[in-house]
């Protein structure tokens, strides 16, 4: 009797822990994590202009970040189009860019990225933001710039203001 209700006891465990696993997949996992982590509140077009385009989620954002000294940055276009998104990256190449801030030609990305924050991301949540990312569809949009501390931006920027 004793071993029956152990087993029983054992058995809803498994079950329980199980279950939320069993109910997401690794994509659903993904688009969770794409959410939670904000990427969408910095790579969605409009998003810095109030109006969030989500046609568009992930497609790059047409306003940029200006740090004082080193250029501006605009959010790049984060959906698998070839050209102007992350079509050519491999899953490897974007966890190493949202962990570490690298990019496959070796830029060290700005901090405004927080790949700080990311870097204690687990190998499967990585994997499973990396394969969402990967899945999504493409959208052909190619976001300003960068621009170097010199030039003329052509597209709006948030900035820091220094006090006089
Ligand atoms: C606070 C705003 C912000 C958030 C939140 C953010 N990013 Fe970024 N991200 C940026 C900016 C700005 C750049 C461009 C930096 C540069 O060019 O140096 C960037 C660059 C990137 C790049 C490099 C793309 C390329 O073409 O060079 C990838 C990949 C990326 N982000 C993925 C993500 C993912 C995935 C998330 C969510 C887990 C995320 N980002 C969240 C602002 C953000």
């Amino acid at each position: 009797m004793r071993q029956i209700v152990w087993t029983a006891f054992i058995m809803g465990g498994i079950l329980m822990s199980g279950l939320p696993a069993v109910a997401q997949t690794q994509t659903q996992r993904g688009e969770y994590l794409v959410t939670i982590m904000d990427c969408t509140g910095c790579h969605t077009p409009g998003t810095f202009l109030g109006k969030p385009d989500m046609q568009r989620p992930l497609a790059g954002s047409e306003v940029g970040f200006q740090i004082p000294g080193l250029g501006i940055f605009y959010p790049p276009n984060l959906t698998p189009d070839a050209e102007t998104g992350l079509g050519k990256w491999s899953e490897d190449d974007i966890i190493k860019a949202v962990r570490t801030g690298v990019r496959p030609d070796g830029r060290q990305l700005v901090p405004i990225m927080p790949y700080h924050s990311y870097g204690n991301l687990t190998d499967a949540d990585a994997k499973a933001l990396a394969r969402y990312l990967k899945s999504m569809k493409p959208v052909r949009n190619q976001v300003p710039g960068p621009f170097g501390p010199n030039e003329k931006p052509t597209a709006a920027y948030l900035t820091v203001v220094m006090p006089q």
